[in-house]
């Protein structure tokens, strides 16, 4: 959208609570940063945007956001380099998205300059919470709720932008095993299942507890018509190795448009990976585990980079992965990485560094 230069205002804390932080045994998305920025849409205008110390907002009870989930979210990282440089992994890919995701939900779009202006600004703020080290990152959590009173089923009037920082460890979630949906649907054809939306997410929490239950942490959705074709898992896109060749279902109006999904694509592609963009029948899954043909499932996405799964259930039936020494999960995620903490060439400009102002 067009921009319009707006002045941020900084309001710098007074003291630091890094010193309070346990770096070492950092719960993933406990511990927020010392700043965060805000800026609000009042009278058909983004206005006021403001760095200040992170800390509680005051909403009005009936605000649209608590009663009809006018709320879309962003989830990207910053990295630091042995140099003491701060790194951001293709920005505008989740800018854009954020947008994408701000119009489909009747949310007005946020000016790109502002926004990565403002991001800019507080990682600059907040440079000693970005720690070095491969797997160490600040993860960033752009947000907009609508602020609007009123319980009227309406699009809201007034929203609240806001990014908040939280530094992050290697991300490690443990052995993973994947369930494939045969009766709960994450998103349907015409819905917000490409969105960012709040509510994609906690519509996912109760058929992802049943699934743990059973042993799963995750669930792999299925398009919701006929639960036939793979699509998506909770917080990722998902990649099949079959043989030597990769799979990963289309983005779509129901599917993420990840963007390490599409680094993986491309990396795929220089390194000679034969990768297909499809779609991928359950049963071909199930048939490729039987005669041994599947040799990896693994997730793509901003947390984990790349989260290899160990094994999967599919109607009752429960499939273990064999454990690869040359993994195309490993090899993935350290290109990736490389390229994330400025130990490589970067081709294809997706490092994007943070000026310091
Ligand atoms: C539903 C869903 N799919 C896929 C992804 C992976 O996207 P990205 O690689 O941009 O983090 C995410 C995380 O953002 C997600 O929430």
């Amino acid at each position: 959208m067009k921009n319009v230069p707006l002045a941020i205002d900084v309001v710098e804390a007074k003291s630091s609570r890094i010193d309070s932080v346990d770096f070492d045994n950092l719960v993933f998305g406990n511990v927020f940063a010392d700043h965060m920025m805000e800026c609000d849409y009042v009278d058909g205008q983004w206005k006021n945007p403001v760095i200040k110390p992170y800390g509680p907002i005051q909403l009005d009870p009936s605000a649209k956001v608590f009663h009809y989930g006018q709320a879309i979210f962003e989830g990207m990282k910053a990295f630091k380099d042995d140099n003491d440089k701060v790194w951001l992994f293709r920005p505008m890919a989740n800018i854009d998205r954020f947008n994408v995701s701000s119009k489909r939900l009747a949310i007005p779009e946020f000016p790109e300059d502002l926004f990565l202006e403002g991001l800019e600004t507080l990682l600059n703020l907040d440079r000693d919470w970005v720690k070095k080290g491969f797997g160490n990152s600040l993860y960033i959590r752009p947000f907009v709720i609508a602020t609007e009173k009123g319980v009227s089923a309406s699009p809201s009037k007034t929203y609240k932008f806001m990014i908040i920082c939280s530094p992050a460890k290697a991300y490690y979630s443990g052995e993973v095993r994947v369930f494939f949906a045969d009766k709960f649907s994450r998103a349907a054809d015409g819905g917000v299942g490409y969105a960012k939306a709040a509510g994609n997410y906690g519509a996912q929490f109760y058929p992802t507890n049943l699934a743990k239950e059973e042993g799963f942490q995750q669930i792999v959705w299925t398009d919701a018509n006929s639960h036939e074709y793979l699509e998506e898992a909770g917080t990722m896109n998902i990649f099949f190795r079959v043989g030597d060749k990769l799979i990963t279902a289309p983005t779509s109006d129901r599917i993420l448009d990840g963007v390490t999904r599409k680094s993986v694509l491309t990396l795929a592609e220089e390194n000679g990976i034969k990768a297909e963009v499809r779609r991928i029948k359950v049963s071909e899954i199930v048939e490729a585990a039987e005669k041994g043909e599947l040799k990896e499932i693994f997730g793509s996405g901003t947390a984990a980079t790349i989260n290899p799964v160990r094994g999967f259930g599919n109607k009752g039936k429960k499939y273990e992965l064999p454990q690869l020494e040359d993994s195309y999960a490993s090899f993935f995620k350290n290109k990736l990485m490389e390229i994330q903490y400025n130990k490589a060439e970067d081709k294809f400009g997706w490092r994007y560094l943070v000026k310091k102002n």
